[in-house]
């Protein structure tokens, strides 16, 4: 069965790339590389065994969509991840936020809706809940006003699937709200490249580690948790690959219950800050240089999941630790670096 994978050669993407084909699945990369290097495909290729057939396509151009789909006319399912996800650029830049995650969705989706039955899986995000009143965070926990655009983009997206498979039987569609996803790939050929300097967590810690950067900035430790730092759920990127390949066979296999539903993909453990450090100096042997400053507006103070419905009705599980994701994390930054 052929699927293609949108935003493909990004950090999330690919490793579901290489999980679809291992699952026996033939992928189609569509990417535009705005985020993400060509360089990718020959690591997939080296995993899997397999080189993907790659389209180079800027999904805000409605006609290469349309052409694409047409040239692909066999594609059974889409797993659309394609977007642009640094939450400070987007307050900056809301117009690029808009097009780029909701113009192009509403290309791929109009192209989709046309076939006779069509899977989708939403690349969505725990961002959606905000801060939530309650911990572990359930699917039924209501949605929160935005604080980003990137972050109104996903609330955006999910409204927009969910209004179009309510008048398109045709479509099955399931949206994961991702945790925070970290590490790489165990055969170290795959990993996360973040472009300057890194927004988030883990990417900040390995980069410090290697010497890229001199020291880490702990932002908060005035928090109501346990040790002050902010709370995050953070799942081995495999973890959640394997999460889209599975809810892909629920909609391909025609298992799912409504034609569109929605998937915390989460550990359900929550760590802090803090944990996460000594997670990183237990794995390389190293004391991390970190410094507490002042909180960084827009952080919530907790998000870890709720995942008994991933868990029950998926059928999935996260099985990697903290520790085991955070090695993975460091042999990839070292290999980077070498
Ligand atoms: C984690 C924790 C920071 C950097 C991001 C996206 C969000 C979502 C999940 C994707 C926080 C602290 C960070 C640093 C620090 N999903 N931190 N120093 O904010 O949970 O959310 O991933 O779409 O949309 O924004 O992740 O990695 O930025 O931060 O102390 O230099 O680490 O305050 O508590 P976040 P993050």
């Amino acid at each position: 069965m052929k699927i293609l994978v949108t935003g493909g050669l990004g950090f999330i993407g690919s490793h579901t790339v290489v999980e679809l084909q291992n699952e026996g699945y033939q992928v189609v990369i569509v990417d535009d590389c705005s985020n993400a290097d060509e360089k990718v495909l020959a690591g997939i290729t080296a995993i899997t065994g397999k080189e993907p057939v790659f389209e180079k396509i800027d999904l805000r151009e409605k006609e290469a969509v349309g052409a694409l789909f047409e040239r692909h006319s066999d594609i059974a399912g889409v797993i659309h991840f394609a977007a642009s996800k640094a939450v400070g650029e987007s307050v900056e830049k809301p117009l690029l936020y808009y097009e780029n995650n909701i113009g192009s969705l509403v290309y791929v989706l109009k192209a989709l809706v046309k076939k006779e039955k069509a899977s989708f899986i939403f690349s969505s995000s725990c961002t959606v809940y905000g801060q939530a009143d309650a911990m572990p965070i359930t699917e039924n926990a209501p949605i929160k006003p935005a604080e980003s655009p990137y972050g109104k983009t996903k609330q955006m997206g999910e409204e927009v699937i969910s209004d179009i498979c309510k008048v398109s039987p045709n479509l099955q569609a399931i949206a994961l709200r991702y945790f925070n996803p970290m590490g790489a790939h165990p055969s170290v050929e795959i990993g996360e490249l973040p472009v300057g300097v890194p927004q988030n967590l883990v990417p900040f810690i390995t980069q410090t580690g290697i010497g890229i950067r001199e020291g880490l900035s702990v932002f908060g430790n005035d928090y109501p948790t346990e040790d002050g730092t902010c709370v995050r759920d953070y799942i081995h990127v495999v973890d959640l690959a394997k999460a889209h390949v599975v809810a892909l066979q629920r909609l391909l296999h025609g298992k799912n219950e409504k034609n569109y539903e929605v998937f915390n993909v989460g550990t359900g453990k929550g760590s802090s800050v803090m944990e996460v450090i000594r997670s990183f100096e237990r794995v390389s042997g190293k004391n991390l240089n970190y410094k507490i400053v002042d909180r960084r507006p827009g952080d919530v103070i907790e998000a870890f999941a709720d995942t008994t419905k991933a868990n029950e009705v998926l059928g999935w599980k996260a099985q990697s630790s903290l520790d085991e994701a955070m090695r993975s994390a460091w042999e990839w930054e070292q290999k980077v670096r070498s």
